[in-house]
Parts: structure tokens; sequence; C-alpha cells
């Protein structure tokens, strides 16, 4: 990682010619453009726009751009649009203002982003979705993301090994918020391995008539996945996770206590969703899934209060898009190894692999990676 960074610092400094000491614009996460060393007068090459800064995935990937983008010379911002399209709109119009060339964004609302993002392309700003697809424009030039797909898959394969014996064995489900597209893609990679087990009989859907009407349907539309999301959505939201999982077991019956298992789409909905399912006596033991290796949940794995997470190393995921940034600005077709239709057009991707982290290998995914410290964490040698 580090040769990559340097490489990324090199090819910085040749492709844009950068006079050293130019602003380095670091917003340390307000959504007044926090303009600690940007000025108005057009000094923000790269532009990156995040969805909130209360979750803590978002600040991983605000922490990797300001290292990397920093370290390399290239002058830049980050402004946290705070679950709100019409935040990220004028994130996108302040930024534009300071000059952006580049603008990389995570939408808060896929479908809603596509105003803010056709403003930049108007302005001349090149576009890179990041993490989440825009949807419904021809105004996203690159994707970069982690391999959603999988993420899902790993989730409910995990499900699937670590279940207890026997058949009818309740399976609750939750995903993300409708609004964002990987939310669909999350929920179609852990329908692709728990549909043939809950056809089979081994699971029972505890909490979706909707799921349950379509479980002899290997592949899903997107009209059905959206009906299920319906019911089991979690928005993304910590509060919204534990009401709707209190929610569901104050409406089943015994038969859907005992053992069960848990498709929890995050780590902050899988926290709060673990501690409902924890203090409820009539379940016995619960297995629950999560993603973005979140400090609190990588604690929560050690403990054995969750089950599993899904790291996705935002340094790769960061540094791939910079390096789209180095050459876009040199003119020259960034490196893209898939696409995704946006329903508008096919968008150039870049894909990253995941990892499936319990307390077996915390460590050596997490630790000896240089991701996190030992010592932000309990229990880890
Ligand atoms: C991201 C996840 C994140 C979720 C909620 C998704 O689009 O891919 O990593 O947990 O949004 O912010």
């Amino acid at each position: 990682m580090k040769k990559k960074i340097l490489g990324l610092l090199l090819a910085a400094t040749m492709v844009l010619g950068l006079a050293t000491g130019c602003g380095k614009a670091k917003d340390s996460g307000s959504t007044e453009a926090g303009n600690a060393g940007a000025s108005s007068d057009g000094d923000v090459q790269v532009g990156i726009v995040l969805p909130t800064k209360d979750e803590p995935r978002w600040l991983q990937d605000q922490k990797q751009f300001e290292t990397i983008l920093g370290d390399a010379g290239f002058s830049n911002q980050v402004l946290f649009s705070q679950g709100s399209s019409a935040t990220e709109k004028t994130n996108v119009e302040t930024l534009i203002s300071k000059g952006m060339k580049v603008l990389i964004i995570c939408a808060q609302d896929g479908a809603a982003a596509s105003a803010a993002v056709e403003e930049a392309k108007a302005a001349g700003v090149k576009v890179i979705a990041y993490d989440r697809l825009i949807t419904g424009t021809d105004a996203v030039d690159y994707y970069v993301t982690f391999d959603s797909f999988a993420v899902g898959a790993a989730q409910g394969q995990y499900l699937i090994d670590n279940a207890p014996s026997g058949k009818d064995i309740p399976l609750y489900l939750f995903a993300g918020a409708a609004t964002d597209n990987n939310a669909f893609i999350f929920f179609e990679g852990a329908w692709s391995v728990l549909q043939p087990k809950i056809a089979d009989g081994t699971f029972k859907i505890a909490n979706s008539s909707e799921a349950e009407a379509l479980k002899d349907k290997a592949e899903l539309s997107r009209e059905e996945i959206s009906k299920i999301i319906g019911q089991v959505t979690t928005d993304w939201d910590f509060n919204v996770a534990k009401s709707k999982a209190e929610a569901n077991l104050t409406a089943v019956g015994a038969d859907m206590k005992g053992d069960v298992v848990v498709l929890a789409p995050n780590d902050g909905t899988a926290r709060s969703i673990a501690d409902v399912f924890a203090s409820d006596k009539d379940v016995k033991s619960y297995v629950v899934t999560g993603q973005d290796a979140e400090k609190a949940s990588v604690q929560y794995v050690i403990d054995g209060k969750q089950s599993m997470t899904v790291f996705k190393d935002t340094r790769t995921l960061a540094s791939d898009s910079v390096t789209m940034a180095v050459d876009i600005l040199n003119d020259k077709t960034p490196a893209t190894d898939s696409s995704y239709n946006n329903e508008k057009t096919d968008v150039p991707a870049k894909q990253t692999a995941i990892v499936v982290v319990t307390s077996d290998n915390v460590k050596s995914a997490l630790i000896d990676s240089g991701y996190y410290e030992a010592s932000d964490f309990t229990g880890i040698e």
C-alpha cells in the first residue's frame, strides 16, 4: 500500500506540476465548507463529498482521502452532506466555485444526486461516483466501488455456515436504505445464497411476508427487492434498526425465537440489532452479520456480540479514486475492470475485493495490515 501511495505522489507531482505549498484545503468535517486553507479563489482541485459524518464508516474514508491527497500535493476539500441531498448539492456548488476539476462523490440518495453531478458536469468537472452509484444520469464518468454483491453473498454465506443445525431456523432479514443503490446489491448478493436454504426449509423467514412470498425465486427483479426492502429497511439508521428489531421480536411467537440467524446490512445497524436480540430472554443464541469493520463493531466481534464484519479497505478505495483523478487530469483513460448500469448508461467501474473478518482473523486482517492499532481494542494481544 505504501508503494501505491508513493507512486501516486510521483504521478500527481508529474502530471499536475503542482507548486509545493499550494493550498492544501482540509476540512475536518463541517458541512459549512470548513475551509482551513481553502480560499474562494479557485484552489480546490479535487472535491470530495461524503454522505454523513455521523457514521464511523465515512470518517474512515475522510481520513484516507485527506492523507492520500494531502501527501500527493493535491489541494482538496472534504465536505459532508449530513443525510441531506440539498446540502449535498450546495456542497458540490461550493466546490465548483472553488475551481474543482474532479469531484469524488458518495451520494446520499443515488437518484437525487443526479442534479448535483449534472451541475458539476456542466461546469466541466469530471465526476467519480464513490462507493454508491448515482442513477438516472449520464453525468457520472467513473465509479469506484467495493464488490457489493460479494459483500451480501459473504454475509449470507456466513449465516449458512454458522447456523445451528436443523430445519426452520428463524431468519431475520434487514436491509439498508432504499435510496442507496448498494442496499439492493447487498440484498441481491445475500439472497443469491440464502434463497436455496429458505426454499429447502433450512431457514424460515421471520419478519418479511414479501420475502416469504418470493422464497422460491432465485433471482429477484429490482421491483421485487424493493418490496422486501420496503419491509426490512433500516434506512442505514441505528435507531430505525433498533425499533424495527424490537417490533419484529414483539410480533413473533416463541417458535421464531430460540437459536436464530440475522442478516444485518452493516455494522452500525448490526450493533443496534444485536443488542436487541441479546436482551430478549427467549432468544437463546443469534448469529449476526455486519460490514465496514467499524472500530465499535470490531470490538463487538472480539467480544462475541457480533459474529462477523466485512472489511472494506477504504485505503484502497480512496487511492483508486485518486489514481483515477490523476489519469483524468492527464487526459488518460483510467483503468477500469467492470461496468455498472445506472439506468441511463453503463458507467465504467473499478472494483475492490472485500475480506470477511471474524474473531479468528481480526488481528491479521485489521491490525497486521496496519488499518487499526491493537491498542484501539481490548482483548487483542
Ligand atoms: C456503504 C456501506 C455503509 C452504508 C451506510 C453503503 O452504501 O457501502 O459501507 O455501511 O452505505 O452508510
